[in-house]
């Protein structure tokens, strides 16, 4: 595992697809489950009352001689411990915009604010370093590293933000259900777990913003309905906002918020009852 024989002591600047946090040492030193909540602030710095500031973004992708517009002109506010879901159909935007906000990629015009940094005029060190303590990420195929076990896939986040810290590593795969699974390679884990796992190492760094594209796309339905139960707690009970992408209207009904996208632009949004009363 030579991965976990690296000096973590200068943190290394890798864009990683895959990751989280807020790694101060207060933070680790936490317990799961305490960290900023909708009525106040636990160990970090807040900017206001929005996790993520879009606006008026444009994206288009060159192909050829031609520009494919993927947004037109999309503005939207993530207030903090918000659950957002992001439906509509294919090729509507939907990755485009879960990418920009996560600084995967960039926008043709507009402005994007994650936890008060403008994302778009930041250096690839820094942002690097964004993703890694502001963002964690899941996406439809769980992108764990095979020749790791669980509990060194929760790791790598902390590694590369040079705060390893294997105890906060086993209490987040407590948190996911996978207490008695640690040691295990993720081809020796079911899908759901795998995706748990995944979930895990999104939390490595305690992040305040979980973005998932299509989470529970490769999962059966009751698993899929576990990992949303598990998200609504951590959502609820650590205060992390949500951002998620899916298809299914079941999934969906999970979160707080649902904007529909089309053709690059939202096209309508509506609150749950169940979690606006
Ligand atoms: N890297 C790329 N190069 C060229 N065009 C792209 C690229 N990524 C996305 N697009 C185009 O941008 C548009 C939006 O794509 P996007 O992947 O955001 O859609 P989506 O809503 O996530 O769709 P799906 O539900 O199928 O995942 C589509 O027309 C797509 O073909
Ligand atoms: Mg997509």
């Amino acid at each position: 595992m030579p991965l976990f024989k690296l000096k973590t002591r200068n943190p290394v600047p890798v864009a990683t697809g895959a990751t989280a946090a807020n790694g101060t040492k207060a933070a680790n030193q936490m317990p799961v489950g305490t960290r900023a909540n909708k009525n106040g602030v636990v160990g970090t710095a807040q900017h206001g009352d929005n996790i993520v500031e879009i606006d008026d973004v444009y994206k288009s992708f060159i192909m050829g001689k031609e520009a494919v517009p993927a947004l037109r002109g999309v503005s939207i506010n993530v207030k903090r411990g918000e659950f957002l879901c992001l439906m509509g159909p294919s090729g509507s935007g939907k990755t485009t915009l879960l990418n920009i906000i996560g600084g995967l990629d960039t926008p043709s015009r507009g402005h994007v604010m994650v936890d008060g940094e403008q994302v778009v005029s930041l250096n690839e060190e820094k942002l690097a370093r964004l993703r890694l303590k502001k963002m964690g990420f899941v996406f439809q195929s769980f992108n764990l590293l095979s020749s790791f076990t669980a509990l060194e896939n929760v790791q790598v986040p902390m590694v590369l933000l040079g705060n390893r810290n294997p105890k906060h590593a086993e209490e987040l795969l407590r948190l996911v259900g996978l207490g008695d699974r640690m040691t295990h390679y993720p081809s020796e884990l079911s899908g759901g777990q795998q995706q748990r796992v995944a979930i895990a190492r999104a939390l490595a760094n305690d992040p305040p913003l979980l973005i998932g594209d299509e989470m529970t796309g490769d999962l059966d339905t009751q698993t899929s309905f576990e990992v949303m139960d598990l998200l609504v707690k951590l959502n609820k009970d650590n205060g992390t906002s949500i951002v998620f992408v899916t298809h299914d209207p079941r999934m969906s009904k999970f979160a707080s918020r649902v904007i529909q996208m089309r053709d690059g632009k939202l096209e309508s949004e509506e609150q749950s009852a169940v979690h606006n009363p």
